[in-house]
């Protein structure tokens, strides 16, 4: 039997937000790969091999599968959330880029609920006109170019949803964004943070900027930012359709 990649999304946490597809999908493979916790999801089985790594190691790890696939294996590579949001997906095709040999394998990326929208979805809907989503993390892009992208993104009255907001090893990054927000957009402004969503320590807190703290989120939050004409309706958030 010929080897297959799929690239899949596990969803925020609750097994009840993994879809069909990717259960179907993992029914079928030989190999798993994937960072520790995202593995530590899938049920072991008979036949079924898994490969857990480290976080840093995404190129090896895509490289890895790949080999496997090319070798006659049906390789799961697992994401949380969905695979092409800050995850695996990126990896594999830059893996990808430089094996021209690789690259008529049979490949697909199952998609999955991203963090931000089981985020969205807990509040109420504060996504509901344009927003954007940017990754808070320094380790592949300069902080400098963070900063620009949230003064822009504030500056053009988005919602933002903000990834790996805060982390142990850089624990000022977040505190310097929320003084450039607090600046941009003014101190009313509604933040949500949402913290292991669809799982049973599921914490959501809606707050103004002016009460908004660094240690209000950790590597297991999504933040929300509404845009100026999101509001509060009882105990949701959410953001008109219309800008009219
Ligand atoms: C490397 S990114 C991966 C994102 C993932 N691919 C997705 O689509 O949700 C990890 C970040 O996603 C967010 N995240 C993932 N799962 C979450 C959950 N259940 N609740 C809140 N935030 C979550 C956190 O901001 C975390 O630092």
């Amino acid at each position: 039997m010929s080897g297959w990649l799929c690239i899949a999304g596990l969803g925020p946490g609750d097994p009840n937000l993994v879809t069909p597809e990717v259960t179907l999908t993992l029914e079928a493979a030989t190999d798993v790969v994937g960072y520790i916790p995202y593995v530590a999801r899938i049920a072991p089985r008979a036949g079924l091999r898994l490969h857990p790594s480290d976080n840093r190691v995404e190129l090896d790890r895509a490289r890895a599968a790949i080999d496997m696939a090319a070798q006659g294996r049906r390789v799961v590579v697992v994401s949380s959330g969905d695979p092409g949001v800050f995850a695996m997906a990126s990896a594999v095709f830059e893996a990808l880029e430089n094996r021209p040999e690789w690259q008529a394998l049979d490949i697909r990326v199952l998609p999955g609920i991203t963090a931000m929208l089981a985020a969205a979805a807990s509040a109420g809907a504060p996504l509901g006109h344009d927003f954007c989503a940017i990754n808070l993390s320094d380790n592949l892009k300069p902080a400098a170019l963070i900063e620009a992208r949230v003064r822009a993104a504030a500056g053009a009255d988005f919602a933002m949803a903000f990834y790996n907001p805060r982390s142990a090893s850089r624990p000022h990054t977040f505190g310097r964004v929320l003084d450039i927000l607090r600046d941009t957009c003014g101190p009313d402004r509604l933040i949500s943070f949402a913290r292991a969503v669809s799982t049973p320590e599921e914490k959501l807190r809606t707050v103004t900027l002016a009460e908004a703290t660094p240690e209000m989120a950790d590597m297991r939050t999504v933040v929300i930012v509404g845009n100026s004409a999101t509001r509060r309706v009882g105990r949701f958030v959410y953001t008109p359709r219309s800008a009219l």
